[in-house]
């Protein structure tokens, strides 16, 4: 029997669709005194500014640094109303109505109820939740924080929406499937502070691994779609070739060589003078870590950086002489205008290519979105370039954008395996279905509709349409 569940390669489908929710940041100091034993495990624990925000606002806050949006409020549905299709390789699943509605949301739930959601992955009838839902992180936080988001969700407007169940094939479609998978990959618990570090770390390491659920994205998953904790954080592929990067401290693939400010200025702003976001990060960034205090975004800094480095990639497969030549050639035509000769780029407006992790990744995946399909900035209010990256898709061939790509892999003293045409070709056809900046509920439609099966009769993929955002 075919279980693989796969839950976790559809977060980018989700995160795609995320809204833009307007508002203010919640303000949060977060500041941690330096660690005594006995403080760490109060400090690591207690959601932002406990001492001066109430429980709505902390609820707030935390609704943020763990994404619910993305997921619970579908694209032009109500806020937190739920019924955004999220697609798995076995049929849909449909997130839920988090508003105060007690017939259709969870207004009549208890804290008890959220509590078990969050911390359990069951429902207030004690049926299991696909792990679609992030229960596995969400697991991690404390009982006071989850309390706060209950708090808070009582407090946005109800919405008379229905869920709609899961559309899955039977045994998927038997909720207890899940206690197989749970006994499997699932540790409930949260998350015990660790004595001989720092407060600061502490609170990194809960932010990451619960809320903010990083590793959903950024860790290899095995087969049946739980990540492999033995790899943790050394890149995972997000679905549709999409790929996360190392966040291990290796210089090559990972973040190895950036500093805590670096880190701290790409989760606020969506760039730094490394790199710029894209695909899935783009709508992290948007929706979640720009809201973030400085102080809980230089822990998530400092916990990052503790992660050692692995070096198991440092060997990549050389381009050979003709291949760089052309690909430079298509380079020269096409990219010199912004990324320079040198792949330095311009300080603050176009991203350098040389030594970043995602252009030298194992894994082109990220690397062929940007170039066929173009990337925006994140754009957030601290930094509001919105300057776009040209999509190529309709300029260059795939043995083109081949080239080009193994050319910048090998350029400027990077490192990282030529690409061939059979792979753009790929990550084309994933693109073309799969739009970026594809109106959310025409996408979903979409989705809907393919997994339904008569693709010929679902509304058109975006190269039919629009092109990629052009020019700035
Ligand atoms: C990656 C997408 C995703 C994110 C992020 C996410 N959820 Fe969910 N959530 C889902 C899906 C999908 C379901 C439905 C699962 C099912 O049907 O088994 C769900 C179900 C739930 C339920 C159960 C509701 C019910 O009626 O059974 C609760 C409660 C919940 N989510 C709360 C949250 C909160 C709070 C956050 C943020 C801290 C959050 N979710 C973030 C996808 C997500
Ligand atoms: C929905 C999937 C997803 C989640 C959740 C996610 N990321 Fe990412 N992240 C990505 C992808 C995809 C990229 C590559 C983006 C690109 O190529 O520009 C990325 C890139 C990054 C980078 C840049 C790495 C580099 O070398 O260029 C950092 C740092 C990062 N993420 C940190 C985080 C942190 C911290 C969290 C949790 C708060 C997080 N991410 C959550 C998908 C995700
Ligand atoms: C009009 C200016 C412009 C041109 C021309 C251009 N780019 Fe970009 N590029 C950008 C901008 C702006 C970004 C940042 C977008 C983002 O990631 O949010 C970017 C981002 C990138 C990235 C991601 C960088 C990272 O840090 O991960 C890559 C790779 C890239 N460009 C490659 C190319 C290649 C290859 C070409 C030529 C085929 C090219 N670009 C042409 C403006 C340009």
């Amino acid at each position: 029997m075919n279980v693989a569940f796969g839950p976790l390669r559809v977060l980018p489908l989700v995160a795609l669709l995320a809204a833009l929710p307007a508002g203010n940041a919640a303000s949060s100091d977060g500041a941690h005194a330096p660690a005594s034993a006995s403080s760490v495990a109060a400090s690591a624990r207690t959601a932002a500014s406990a001492a001066t925000a109430t429980s709505v606002e902390r609820g707030r806050y935390l609704v943020r640094a763990g994404d619910c949006e993305s997921c619970h409020t579908a694209p032009g549905g109500k806020e937190l109303a739920g019924g955004y299709p999220i697609p798995t390789p076995f049929g849909v699943i449909y997130s839920t109505n988090l508003t105060p509605d007690r017939e259709n949301g969870i207004g009549a739930w208890s804290k008890d109820d959220f509590w078990n959601a969050l911390h359990r992955g069951k429902d207030d009838e004690g049926e299991h939740l696909y792990p679609a839902m992030p229960y596995p992180w969400f697991t991690k936080m404390s009982r006071a924080d989850v309390d706060a988001i209950k708090d808070y969700l009582a407090t946005v407007p109800a919405a008379d929406v229905r869920n709609k169940a899961p559309e899955l094939p039977w045994p998927l479609s038997w909720r207890t499937v899940m206690a197989g998978w749970n006994l499997l990959f699932f540790h409930e618990g949260e998350m015990q502070p660790d004595p001989a570090k720092s407060a600061e770390w502490n609170r990194g390491a809960y932010l990451v691994e619960g809320p903010g659920h990083c590793g959903a994205c950024h860790t290899p998953k095995n087969a049946l779609g739980a990540v492999k904790r033995d790899e943790a954080f050394r890149g995972g592929s997000v679905g549709e070739h999409w790929f996360a990067p190392s966040l291990t401290s290796d210089v090559r693939d990972g973040i190895g060589d950036w500093s805590v400010a670096e880190i701290v200025e790409y989760l606020k702003t969506g760039s730094n003078d490394k790199t710029a976001s894209a695909g899935e990060m783009t709508n992290v960034v948007r929706n979640s870590t720009q809201y973030l205090s400085d102080s809980d975004l230089k822990a998530i800094a400092v916990y990052l950086k503790d992660i050692p480095a692995t070096r198991e990639e440092a060997n990549a497969a050389a381009a050979s002489a003709e291949t760089i030549r052309r690909g430079e050639a298509v380079y020269v035509d096409n990219c010199t205008g912004c990324h320079m000769d040198n792949g330095a780029g311009l300080a603050k407006v176009f991203p350098p290519l040389a030594k970043s992790a995602s252009i030298q990744a194992s894994d082109p995946g990220s690397l062929l979105h940007v170039v066929l399909g173009g990337a925006v900035m994140a754009a957030p209010k601290t930094k509001p370039t919105g300057l776009a990256m040209p999509g190529f898709r309709d300029k260059l061939n795939d043995q083109q954008i081949a080239e080009v790509v193994s050319y910048i892999r090998n350029a400027w003293g990077n490192h990282g395996s030529p690409v061939d045409a059979a792979t753009v070709a790929k990550v084309r056809k994933a693109e073309i279905e799969s739009p970026q900046g594809d109106p959310g509920a025409k996408r979903a439609e979409m989705l809907v509709c393919r997994s339904r099966g008569a693709p010929a009769t679902c509304p058109a993929p975006a190269a039919e349409r629009a092109p990629a955002p052009g020019h700035s």
